[in-house]
């Protein structure tokens, strides 16, 4: 099938997670008494970004989705880094020197030590805090950047900071976590709104703004009504609910997903595959989703989709076999604008450390040489071909 033209095809990553020596991160500060495998030098993407964006370019796509580290931008409470922000717009120069799109997304997962230490997201304070840095960033980088994401998967931090309590701040409250959701949609609100503003009073072209929702299939496996029952919960629960929240404040000019697995519930009996961090591979969920998401007329664009293996031919089939559920959804009448494969390198896979390989790209951790997998020449072909 041919793609529409424009389609955006790329691929994802975020700066805590390549960077390195992210210090005035409140990650950096847990990782030294939690984690066995530190992020240290990450992927030293800080200095190597300019080869990893020409190894992008040599594979043909069109389009890059990155963060900025506010605790690099603002390392202590209101007092702004111009030369971490010069450092950014080196990176978004050398992005657009090699027509790479830039995507940028402006929370993913970390915070600086000032904020955590403040209360994090539970502060009363923390949309103006995190309204502040925003307005400081997009009012920088308006004429190159015209992507933007809020946050990073809101529900994945919140579940895994404040309800299983393994990542930081390790607090376990469904209390806690209801406080958080109503911050980063406060938050949201708010930065949408002033990213908008900045663009009106620059008078260029409005930009487009969203989240990357992690969205999963929920499978019922049994017949059994309390299987069906937990199953449509959770996927409303999960899937819908903050979407539905956020378009009703009509505060997405389009749905960004980031899809990756399933759950099926109750557990299945027969060995299905699964990718080394044990999720499983089903494609079919992602075709699902992305038909239920074209109810509410906004272009969806998956912001990340991808596998942790060591078996690189397990990769080519699961991007191959995703993209095929792009096709089919688009075919059904789904207005789908981009993919990005998560992740261009392997990368830090914050409480699992090194091992999880999702790059298209290898990373040796003790050279920093990169190394291109065959799964990225298939997958440079769909997107230079523009199609599957
Ligand atoms: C996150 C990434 C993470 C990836 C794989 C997404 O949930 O945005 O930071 O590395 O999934 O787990």
């Amino acid at each position: 099938m041919q793609f529409p033209d424009n389609f955006l095809w790329g691929v994802a990553l975020s700066s805590y997670q390549t960077e390195g020596d992210n210090k005035n991160s409140d990650w950096w500060l847990w990782e030294e008494e939690n984690q066995k495998q530190p992020s240290g030098a990450a992927c030293r993407h800080y200095e190597l970004f300019e080869e990893d964006f020409s190894l992008a370019q040599s594979l043909g796509f069109s389009t890059l989705r990155l963060s900025f580290e506010w605790s690099r931008i603002e390392p202590e409470e209101g007092k702004f880094d111009f030369s971490e922000i010069k450092h950014y717009h080196n990176v978004i120069q050398a992005l657009r020197n090699r027509k790479l799109k830039p995507v940028v997304t402006l929370h993913h997962f970390t915070n600086p030590i000032w904020f955590s230490r403040r209360g994090g997201w539970l502060d009363k304070k923390a949309p103006f805090y995190f309204s502040r840095y925003v307005k400081i960033i997009v009012s920088e980088f308006a004429r190159d950047v015209h992507l933007w994401v809020t946050f990073n998967e809101p529900y994945v931090y919140l579940y895994n900071s404040y309800i299983s309590g393994v990542w930081p701040p390790q607090e376990k409250s469904l209390f806690l976590a209801k406080k958080i959701d109503n911050n980063i949609v406060r938050a949201h609100l708010s930065a949408y709104r002033i990213i908008k503003e900045i663009y009106r009073e620059k008078k260029l072209v409005g930009p487009q703004v969203s989240i990357a929702k992690n969205i999963r299939g929920f499978i019922a496996t049994d017949r059994n009504p309390y299987y069906r029952i937990k199953a449509k919960t959770k996927d409303y629960l999960f899937n819908f609910m903050l979407l539905e929240r956020l378009i009703r404040l009509k505060a997405l000019d389009f749905i960004g997903l980031n899809y990756y697995t399933c759950e099926f519930l109750p557990k299945p009996s027969l060995a299905l595959p699964k990718s080394s961090l044990g999720w499983f591979i089903y494609p079919k969920g992602l075709l699902d989703l992305l038909c239920r998401f074209s109810q509410y007329n906004l272009p969806i664009f998956i912001l990340e989709n991808g596998i942790a293996t060591n078996n690189d031919t397990q990769r080519e089939e699961f991007v191959v076999s995703h993209i095929e559920a792009v096709a089919q959804a688009i075919k059904a009448g789904t207005n789908i604008i981009g993919y990005l494969y998560w992740s261009l390198i392997d990368n830090f896979e914050w409480d699992k450390g090194f091992r999880p390989r999702f790059g298209l790209i290898e990373v040796d951790y003790k050279t920093y040489e990169r190394k291109i997998r065959p799964s990225a020449r298939t997958y440079s072909k769909i997107c230079q071909s523009n199609q599957i």
